[in-house]
């Protein structure tokens, strides 16, 4: 039987799902992909064979997935040439003989139709790319990373209330951890050939939700005040982003607004077989992640 490889296991989702993995296969199956395989020096010294590869560099890919047969592409950072990085990806993988690619999509709203700047359009290409090699496929459509919650509403919501762009879309965003569990199950089971999943935390939100949740938590009324899509802008610029990146999270953050996130479905829950966290426990115990609160979570083992 040939390995398992993971992409960007250097990264935040490429790691944790080679962690879980690890739980449940003997190391010798699994594989992981970096640029720079020293940074994965610890996977390695666990038995995990680390490749070199870049995404850029399509022969180094086909060296790379030799003797692979499933194969999870973690997608390219936003801001990079994402379809040709993507491309090489799964034409490498037909060439080199993997049976089946597996791509972390962004969940989007097919009929709202809203394009989320430097990612949605290169999802698309990559979908229809996947759908068109030949290889054995399953595309899992990301929501929001919970772990970056606090980048979506700001840390100081119990001082200033949730000011983001309005709408009252919902978004059921999951942690890195649950999401990783749901690429090891896809990697080392069957029945998910072919197959489209949208996956998410367990609960679903508007901004309005949040503000609500925040009040309970804290004991105190944390009020929801949209802000126009420019201001939020401009506090993140002020707040020391470079422009280009404050456009792309305000795209994000208006999006959820606009729906682009309001489809949730369970199949994270059906993939790992746990209820997946939701945003409400994640924002009792880590909100915000540097405070007073934060102090009192760590303190108290929570
Ligand atoms: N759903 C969300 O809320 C959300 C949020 C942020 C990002 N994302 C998407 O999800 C992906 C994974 O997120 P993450 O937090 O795990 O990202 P991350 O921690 O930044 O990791 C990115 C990984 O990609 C690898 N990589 C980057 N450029 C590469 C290249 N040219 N060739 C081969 N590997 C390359 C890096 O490996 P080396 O540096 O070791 O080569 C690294 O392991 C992101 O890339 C992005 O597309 C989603």
């Amino acid at each position: 039987m040939g390995k398992l490889l993971v992409t960007g296991a250097t990264g935040n989702l490429g790691r944790l799902t080679l962690e879980i993995l690890l739980e449940r296969l003997p190391a010798e199956q699994l594989a992981g992909l970096s640029r720079t395989p020293e940074r994965a020096a610890d996977l390695a010294e666990r038995g995990v064979d680390i490749r070199q590869g870049d995404y850029f560099d399509y022969v180094s890919l086909i060296k790379a997935f030799e003797g692979v047969d499933r194969l999870l592409l973690v997608s390219a950072q936003a801001f990079t040439d994402r379809n040709m990085q993507h491309y090489n990806a799964i034409t490498a993988a037909k060439h080199a003989g993997v049976e089946h690619v597996i791509y972390t999509s962004i969940q989007r709203d097919e009929e709202l139709g809203i394009n989320q700047v430097g990612v949605t359009e290169s999802d698309v290409f990559t979908e229809q790319t996947l759908r068109a090699s030949g290889l054995t496929y399953t595309i899992l459509r990301n929501p929001m990373y919970l772990d970056q919650f606090e980048g979506y509403i700001g840390a100081d919501a119990y001082e200033k209330g949730v000011r983001v762009p309005p709408g009252d879309g919902t978004m059921a965003p999951a942690l890195l951890r649950d999401l990783a569990a749901g690429n090891a199950a896809v990697l080392t089971e069957d029945g998910h050939e072919n197959k489209t999943y949208t996956l998410n935390g367990s609960e679903a939100a508007s901004y309005r939700d949040i503000a609500a949740v925040l009040s309970e938590i804290h004991g105190t009324t944390v009020p929801y005040l949209p802000v126009a899509v420019e201001e939020y802008l401009e506090s993140h610029v002020e707040k020391g982003l470079p422009r280009p990146v404050a456009e792309f999270l305000t795209a994000w953050v208006a999006g959820v607004g606009l729906g682009s996130f309001s489809k949730s479905t369970d199949d994270l829950e059906r993939l790992i077989g746990y209820r997946p966290t939701s945003y409400r426990e994640f924002l009792e115990k880590n909100y915000p992640a540097v405070g007073p609160r934060a102090k009192d979570a760590a303190a108290s083992g929570a």
